[in-house]
């Protein structure tokens, strides 16, 4: 298969792989990470992750650019039987076309990548269909979501720094792969990227425990070739978010919650600790 033919194939399966993190990470949050179907959810999500990320590291290896737009994730959002019944219908497709696609493909590892994202996915299904079948009538009938405790402005206030912090996470992640041949600060990007998933997840999880949905929508991702370029970058995304953090830290509603003010407090220090880190990176450049 030509190389620019395989990185469009590629291409089109991460943004199937991104959506199904989005789409079972937010339903998680709104049924509550510590419960059954929350956790699973969740467990899932985490999987789609290595998914995408496989995917990720061939594209950036290939010399290709990553599609960091989640593609759409189709579901009946009737309610939860009809939404996991999607889930399995989502999962089972992935089964045969990820071994399509593996034959079309010469290299081994790719080859792997692919078949290994057929099998898992027959396990989704599977697991997806556990839960279906475990449904008590009133949870089949019914949907997830607690109701809304939070004021219009700090629901707006929160979802800004969702989505800004997703959108910083989607560009340190795209930068790991791009810039893989760089090693150690490469590395570093993922690095980053992670503690963002974990930052996005404390705000992202806030406004689903208010039932509503996390605006975990991606905005414009930065092409570069500059690895420098990127890092500065990075420094003036962290930047944007420190400010939403302060303004979120000061705000008397906002304190009110013991938890998200221990996350603010947290999120903002590591902020610190990246921005200081990127400066010296690149001062020695
Ligand atoms: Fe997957
Ligand atoms: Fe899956």
């Amino acid at each position: 298969m030509e190389k620019e033919k395989l990185i469009e194939m590629l291409n089109r399966d991460i943004g199937d792989e991104h959506a199904a993190i989005v789409r079972y990470m937010t339903h998680s949050y709104l049924e509550g990470e510590d419960t059954s179907i929350g956790a699973s959810l969740l467990s899932r999500a985490r999987e789609e992750m290595w998914h995408m990320h496989w995917l990720g590291m061939i594209i950036g290896k290939l010399g290709g650019e990553p599609d960091m737009t989640p593609a759409p994730y189709p579901h009946d959002p009737t309610n939860r039987a009809t939404i996991f019944q999607s889930y399995i219908d989502y999962e089972k497709k992935l089964v045969p076309h990820y071994q399509k696609e593996a034959e079309l493909v010469d290299d081994s590892h790719i080859r792997r990548v692919l078949l290994r994202e057929a099998w898992e996915s027959e396990y989704h299904a599977l697991k997806f269909k556990k839960i279906l079948n475990k449904l008590s009538p009133e949870e089949a009938k019914g949907l997830p979501g607690e109701e809304n405790e939070l004021s219009d402005n700090l629901v707006e206030m929160i979802q800004n720094s969702v989505v800004t912090k997703y959108q910083q996470m989607l560009q340190t992640i795209r930068d790991a792969w791009v810039f893989q041949s760089n090693g150690e600060p490469a590395w570093q990007r993922m690095d980053f990227s992670m503690t963002k998933m974990k930052q996005l997840a404390h705000s992202a999880e806030e406004i689903a425990e208010n039932g509503l949905t996390p605006r975990l929508t991606a905005s414009r991702i930065i092409v570069t070739g500059s690895l420098a370029e990127a890092m500065s970058n990075g420094v003036e995304d962290v930047r944007k978010t420190m400010d939403i953090h302060e303004r979120l830290a000061s705000d008397s509603e906002a304190q009110e919650h013991g938890g998200l003010m221990t996350n603010l407090d947290l999120t903002l220090r590591q902020e610190k600790y990246e921005t200081d880190e990127l400066r010296d990176r690149l001062s020695k450049e």
